[in-house]
This record gives structure tokens, sequence and C-alpha cells, in this order.
């Protein structure tokens, strides 16, 4: 079955002693996890983080990526970067960029198809906002943003994207989703993939909860079967507190694995 994953947003934080210390106590204390494990540090701090996670199971990650390759994009870093630097998966159409950066599910299709050319996976973020799922419209939502981001990603390059379920009401609120309402936006998007891709390949990809993820409730949500995982800002600033979350994460319902 999916192997769960744990993805941690330290978002815009972190001078680079505070981001190798970080990474290095993350490192000591999940010495085997029993969950997929990437640190998405700022881009200031990639190359030391990778050097710290050098010849741990722990991946690296981004925050962002550009849609070319190279060129006059002041300010900006390309997936191809991005895999030099040794990452293996880029956030992507996280809600904040959306928000306060002005990007569309076009750019965000852009990215994610561009992360792909460049080997890296694409963690494609979703979410509602309060408002919607007040209106009814959290499906329509995130249907759409998941079939515009993917659009134009063939089947089998599906199979290679990661899918985070962030509802805006719950990133940062300390509200989290219930595990019930996760799982039912989970299942609706697995049921789309299927549908863009296959049976099979919808089985395969693994689709995250993000949104107020701690050490306390990231058991009840990842027993879900239909939740392959977290996506964890807050929370993972803290070595204790993300190290629990892959614990109970790893354990999918079972005994907390030994590390
Ligand atoms: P949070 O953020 O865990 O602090 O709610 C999640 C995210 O924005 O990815």
């Amino acid at each position: 079955m999916r192997t769960p994953l744990v993805v941690a947003n330290w978002k815009m934080h972190g001078t680079l002693g505070e981001a190798r210390a970080l990474a290095s106590a993350v490192r000591d204390g999940l010495k085997r996890p029993r969950a997929e494990v990437v640190l998405c540090p700022p881009f200031t701090a990639l190359a030391a983080v990778a050097e710290i996670l050098a010849g741990s199971t722990i991946g690296l990650g981004a925050q962002n990526c550009h849609w070319e390759t190279q060129g006059a994009f002041t300010g900006e870093v390309s997936p191809a970067m991005l895999a030099e630097l040794g990452c293996r998966l880029v956030i992507i159409g996280h809600s904040e960029r959306r928000q306060h950066l002005g990007e569309t599910d076009a750019l965000v299709n852009r990215k994610v198809r561009a992360a792909l050319a460049q080997g890296v996976t694409p963690l494609l973020c979703v979410g509602e906002s309060a408002d919607e799922r007040r209106q009814g419209l959290t499906f329509t939502v995130v249907e759409g943003q998941l079939r515009a981001g993917l659009g134009g990603v063939s089947p089998e390059d599906l199979g290679r994207c990661i899918v985070a379920y962030e509802p805006l009401w719950a990133i940062g609120t300390g509200v989290n989703a219930t595990p019930a309402q996760a799982s039912e936006v989970h299942g609706y998007l697995r049921g789309l993939l299927s549908e863009l891709a296959s049976k099979e390949t919808a089985q395969a990809i693994r689709i995250l909860y993000g949104g107020s993820v701690k050490a306390d409730n990231a058991g009840e949500l990842c027993r879900e079967p239909e939740i392959d995982g977290a996506l964890v800002g807050g929370a993972s600033l803290q070595a204790q507190s993300f190290i629990g979350i892959v614990r109970k994460a790893a354990a999918r319902g079972g005994s907390h694995p030994k590390e």
C-alpha cells in the first residue's frame, strides 16, 4: 500500500543556524522512520539542510519553484536548480502563495509540469476557504484546483504527483479538519484522479492532509485509509512535535514503530 509521507513546510522561518539545528534534531530523532519524511526549508537554507540530511533517509524539498529552467526572472528559482540541490519534492500551489502572491491555477499547472520535467515530485496543494465550505462549494473548489493544476499531465506522470488537501480555514488556525471531513474530500480527490489517470494509478498516489496537524491529532487523521500522511507547517518547527507526528503517521493505526 501507499507509504505514509510527512512533509515539513517551514515556510519563511529559520536562520541558517536554526535550520541546521532543526534538521539535525529531526535526523537524529528519526533514524529509521517507517514513513517517508521530507523537510522543506526556505530556499536560503536548502544547501545547508542538504548537507545535514546527506546519508540519512530524510529527504529534501522546496516550498515553491518557477516554471522555466532558467531566464530573466528576477528573484525566482527553477526546478532544475532545486534538482541540482537534491530536492526530491516541491510544494506547488500552497494557499498562501495563491492568496498573497496571486498564484493562479494556470501558473500552478505550469509549475507542476516544470517540476515533473526536472524529475522533482510536485506536491500540489488544494483546499477551500471557510466561506466556500459554508456555501457548500468544497468539492467544486478542490475539483477545479485539481483538474487545472494537473491539466496536460500524462496519466503516467500523474503517478509521480502527490496531492495535499489543505482547507484554508485549518491552516495555522489550530482548527484542524476532522478525520471524517478530510477523509470525505480525500476520497473525492482520489475518485477524480482515477478519472484523470486510472484506478490503479489513483490508488498509488498519496494524498496528504494539511492544516493544524499536531502530534495529538496526527494519529486519528492518519488512521483514515484515505489519508496518506501530512503536510505540516507550525508543528514542523519544533523537532519533538514533528517527530511525534511522523511516528503517528508511520503507525497508521498500529503500534508506534521504534526508531
Ligand atoms: P499549519 O500549516 O500546519 O501551520 O496549519 C500547514 C501548511 O500551511 O502547509
